[in-house]
């Protein structure tokens, strides 16, 4: 995967990187590195070992996961193992494990005799998975019963690894069984798996359009002057998306205030909102759980699923779908006052993977934060004022990196 960002320059921010190891620690010298060594084959005394050896190096090594590690070292551990390893990662933080590289043991030996990180090549890797794409083990956990089941439980609207596993747990395997049992789903969940066949077809860019003009609409009806923005996969230039991301806002700021319900209540009243879930704003609430979790923010939206009108045309279209007047498309709607505009545009249009990194590039090298709502000096105490993307990349000393190349 080619990275996104420019290489880490230099060391600057020790402190940063080594936040989580022993005080006596000294400062980590190679901040874009950090170890996780894990332990099923490694025994905990060899760990320790091998822990402060890398320490008294100067290399980062945290004892506990977490989205920071970048390089997890596995000692005699099969594919096989890797691949519960980090599906146990996964069902624990989803959204942070794909990040890090999986390395046997010799990229650790090597590095350490190098006294610096070695680059990851074929030899280094734990599965042949890493280079190829397939591995005939991983294909069969892949195959496995728990893993399909994951997949089909968590492509449902409403349903996170923490339900799909229970549910699994419970001994539920497939959608019947789910329809059979509608006291455990939630009324997100029903209308989820309702729809579950058009929401699991690729929403196509001619789609995300008309959901847009839809929108528009609605939104001039609620509000003159206020915009909407087609943001995430379709504004980085994919063709098909697994949703549409829009993003509202009006050049007064304050003006955005009350509008969302305003705007769901006018497409309703035209038929075209088959389910919503709103999300009251909640600035200022430090306390609230989505501030725990980096990739959530703060803004009022609305969570949908729309009753998209299908043009004639389409509905004679492929021998396999019978004629449909409509299909169900998944569509966030995101509300920001025109201020923190450009930070949601940029939060909001994705990837998640150069999100993320855009993130840690930011706090790391710049000791600044970045998230939907804001760019902060934590040294300062300030945040910058902007009016547009650019600003943001300017003043993270960055070049502009349009949409398309935001694909990572
Ligand atoms: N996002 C967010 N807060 C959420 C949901 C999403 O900030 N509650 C951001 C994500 O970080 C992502 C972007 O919005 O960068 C788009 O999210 P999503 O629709 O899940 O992904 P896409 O990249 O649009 O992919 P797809 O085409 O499959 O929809
Ligand atoms: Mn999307
Ligand atoms: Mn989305």
């Amino acid at each position: 995967m080619a990275p996104v960002l420019p290489k880490r320059r230099r060391a600057q921010d020790g402190s940063a990187a080594g936040a989580r190891a022993p005080s006596t620690q000294p400062p980590a010298r190679f901040p874009g590195v950090t170890i996780y060594l894990a332990e099923p084959r490694m025994g905990r005394s060899r760990r320790a070992f091998l822990t402060r050896l890398a320490l008294s190096k100067g290399f980062c090594v945290l004892d506990e996961y977490s989205s920071e590690v970048t390089h997890v070292v596995m000692e005699q551990t099969s594919a096989m193992e890797a691949v519960c390893w980090q599906e146990r990662q996964a069902v624990a933080a989803p959204s942070d494990w794909t990040l890090s590289k999986l390395v046997n043991m010799s990229w650790f030996t090597e590095s350490m005799a190098a006294g610096q990180p070695v680059p990851v090549e074929c030899r280094h890797c734990l599965e042949e998975m890493l280079e190829h794409g397939v591995c005939e083990e991983v294909e069969t956990v892949r195959c496995s019963e728990r893993y399909q089941t994951m997949k089909l439980f968590t492509q449902i609207f409403g349903v996170g690894v923490k339900t799909a596993d229970r549910w699994y747990q419970e001994g539920l395997r497939t959608l019947d069984d789910l329809l059979k049992q509608p006291q455990k789903l939630t009324q997100q969940q029903k209308v989820g798996l309702q729809h579950h066949q058009d929401l699991s077809t690729p929403v196509q860019r001619q789609d995300a359009e008309a959901l847009q003009r839809l929108v528009e609409a609605a939104v001039a009806q609620a509000l003159p002057g206020a915009t909407v923005m087609l943001t995430g996969g379709f504004r980085r230039g994919k063709l098909q998306g697994h949703d549409v991301d829009l993003l509202i806002t009006h050049p007064q700021e304050g003006q955005e205030a009350g509008l969302l319900p305003r705007v769901v209540g006018c497409l309703r009243n035209q038929g075209l909102i088959l389910y919503h879930h709103h999300q009251h704003n909640h600035y200022g609430d430090p306390g609230h759980p989505a501030w725990q979790n980096s990739t959530m923010d703060a803004f009022e939206k609305s969570f949908c699923i729309f009753r998209l009108p299908q043009p004639p045309r389409a509905a004679v279209e492929g021998p396999q779908r019978p004629c449909q007047a409509w299909k169900a498309v998944r569509v966030d709607l995101v509300v920001t006052p025109v201020s923190q505009f450009p930070f949601a545009l940029l939060g909001w249009t994705g990837s998640k993977h150069f999100e993320r990194e855009l993130r840690w590039f930011s706090r790391k090298e710049k000791g600044l934060w970045l998230n939907s709502h804001a760019l902060f000096d934590p040294e300062q105490k300030k945040c910058f004022r902007v009016t547009s993307e650019e600003d943001i990349f300017r003043h993270l000393g960055l070049k502009y990196i349009p949409p398309e190349q935001r694909n990572a």
